[in-house]
């Protein structure tokens, strides 16, 4: 098999060399109502999607090129657990774990009856802990939660945490530690008190480095103060290893399952987010799989160009494949949302991060951009000159939320009328001949800004759990999409192995401390630096 462009990729091509030295604000300008017809509600979102170097021509040949890639077809067979992950032979079901009602009796049943048991163990362990019921072992309640983790056992539920905040209600506390850099977990445990935490250890391999440092560091601490037969009351294991979990003495009705048709970055809508439903209630999870399920709906059932998600991803392969732009900004203005960029940074770079088909022919195309973003207005006074007046162009996530949860009103005017303002920017631009004549020439050409600089923005009317659902929900189906327009499977994840396998050898080597040399697997620049870690060792 050769890989084998769509029909419409040249004359997408074509059309997208006009549009790039098209002016938004000519387009603009010919349609008093591009606003609104740029713009499209699903699932309590708004996207806006106006302030970029599209025309109707564009979304006509877009559509197009979703039909040849038969994206509709693809989504089904997502959804009902066809193996689309086809390089280690799994579906892709993480919109099982939101599904409504009806999934219960159609072609996963049995997955469908799995999930809802797993559900019905988060909602028992959170309201136990949550009513001050789960009791450690000094006959304390419980509140704190250690959740261990890292990757997708981890970005998910911490940015959920954090993005929900001002609901907590039950004065339960939760610290995530994913790095193997010890630093963290010693600050962490430092300040915890054993007879009042809950160690939940969260790995779907149950075999990754991190997570099995810090869960050996978490339980050293445990034994120092919980016997042995008390420490059920101390640890929790979410995993697909269950043999990995119990022997390493969770008890069995502590372990919470996670399936092998979930991928890490997929999976925070499993027990994964166990500190989720303990710090906010499983209500609060429940509505945030509710929200993610609206948005599955919409995807499954609207058609282009009314579809949200098909629209991001659609716009981003424009920007990716034919104006060269290879770097996408996520940049939230609400501060409970500070570490969505790092969630979707992951879910986008670990999935799209590809240069083979499906199919295993390489691909003649860019695929995934560089993800990044943070919270505005702080990027305002660090990157954001980048994005005005760099040599290259990013394309632009705005999120805005529309009602905060405090009251402090004059602080939201000036967040919304700075991410309002950020986008006009970047659109309009300024000439030299809109600048006072008497600032010198030298002072004009820098203050120039070339504008035309595109951007999406994202409303919605509060961050809820729903809005949170159905935002993330949003995001996984854009990358789903991309993934089909370039023929890439977004649920392995190869290329991390390689150096998980060489910091296996180099660990090996530091801890018997044999000489570097005689690991041949190592190029001479790592063996020199291996030594210089053993030589300051033997020395210190
Ligand atoms: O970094 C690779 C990766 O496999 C991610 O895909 C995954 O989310 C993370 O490591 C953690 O894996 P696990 O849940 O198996 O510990």
């Amino acid at each position: 098999m050769t890989y084998t462009l769509p029909a419409s990729w040249q004359p997408l091509k074509a059309h997208s060399a006009t549009m790039a030295s098209t002016s938004m604000l000519d387009l603009f300008a010919d349609n008093p109502d591009r606003a609104a017809e740029f713009s499209l509600d699903a699932a309590g979102l708004t996207l806006d999607y106006s302030k970029n170097l599209v025309d109707a021509r564009t979304l006509a040949l877009l559509g197009q090129l979703y039909a040849e890639c038969q994206l509709g077809s693809g989504i089904e067979a997502m959804f009902n657990g066809v193996r689309v992950n086809n390089t280690e032979d799994r579906a892709a079901l993480h919109t099982l774990l939101r599904a409504p009602k009806a999934a219960a009796t159609g072609p996963l049943a049995k997955e469908y009856a799995e999930v809802q048991a797993s559900l019905q163990s988060v909602k028992r362990i959170s309201e136990a802990v949550r009513a001050g019921q789960w009791l450690g072992c000094t006959g304390k309640p419980i509140t704190h939660i250690l959740h261990l983790g890292i990757g997708g056992s981890y970005l998910g539920p911490r940015m959920v945490d954090e993005a929900l905040s001002a609901y907590a209600d039950a004065g339960i506390h939760c610290d995530y530690v994913a790095n193997v850099d010890g630093q963290h977990i010693d600050q962490v445990l430092k300040r915890l008190d054993q007879a009042t935490t809950l160690v939940i250890i969260v790995s779907k391999s149950f075999a990754t480095v991190e997570t099995r440092v810090n869960a050996q560091s978490a339980q050293d601490w445990l034994q120092q103060a919980v016997p042995l037969a008390q420490r059920h009351l101390h640890a929790v294991a979410v995993t697909s290893n269950v043999a990995a979990a119990k022997d390493f003495g969770i008890a069995a009705e502590n372990i919470l399952p996670m399936w092998d048709w979930v991928g890490g970055r997929y999976s925070l809508w499993s027990a994964v987010s166990l500190p989720i439903a303990i710090k906010y209630g499983f209500a609060r999870f429940e509505a945030l799989l509710a929200g993610a399920a609206s948005m599955d709906e919409h995807f499954r059932s609207a058609a282009w160009p009314n579809n949200m998600p098909m629209l991001l991803a659609a716009i981003g392969v424009l920007y990716r494949n034919f104006m060269n732009i290879g770097s996408h900004a996520i940049l939230p203005y609400d501060h409970s949302l500070r570490l969505l960029p790092a969630h979707l940074q992951q879910l986008d770079m670990e999935s799209n991060g590809k240069s083979v088909s499906t199919a295993g022919d390489l691909v003649p195309l860019q695929t995934g951009p560089i993800i990044w973003g943070g919270e505005g207005t702080n990027g305002q006074h660090a990157f954001h000159q980048l994005l005005h007046q760099g040599s290259r162009f990013t394309s632009i996530d705005f999120i805005l939320p529309l009602q905060p949860h405090h009251q402090r009103q004059e602080h939201h005017n000036w967040l919304v009328a700075n991410c309002l303002s950020q986008s006009q920017a970047l659109m309009q631009g300024r000439s030299r001949e809109q600048l006072p004549e008497t600032l010198s020439d030298l002072r004009r050409a820098h203050m120039e800004m070339p504008g035309n600089r595109p951007s999406n923005t994202i409303v919605m009317a509060q961050v809820t759990p729903a809005s949170l659902g159905a935002l993330i929900a949003l995001y996984e189906h854009k990358v789903f999409c991309q993934a089909r327009i370039w023929q890439i499977n977004p649920f392995d994840q190869w290329g991390v192995e390689l150096g998980k396998q060489l910091s296996e050898t180099i660990y090996a080597t530091i801890n018997e401390n044999s000489a570097p040399s005689q690991a041949t697997s190592l190029d001479p620049s790592t063996q020199r630096l291996l030594s210089l870690y053993q030589n300051h060792n033997r020395s210190s």
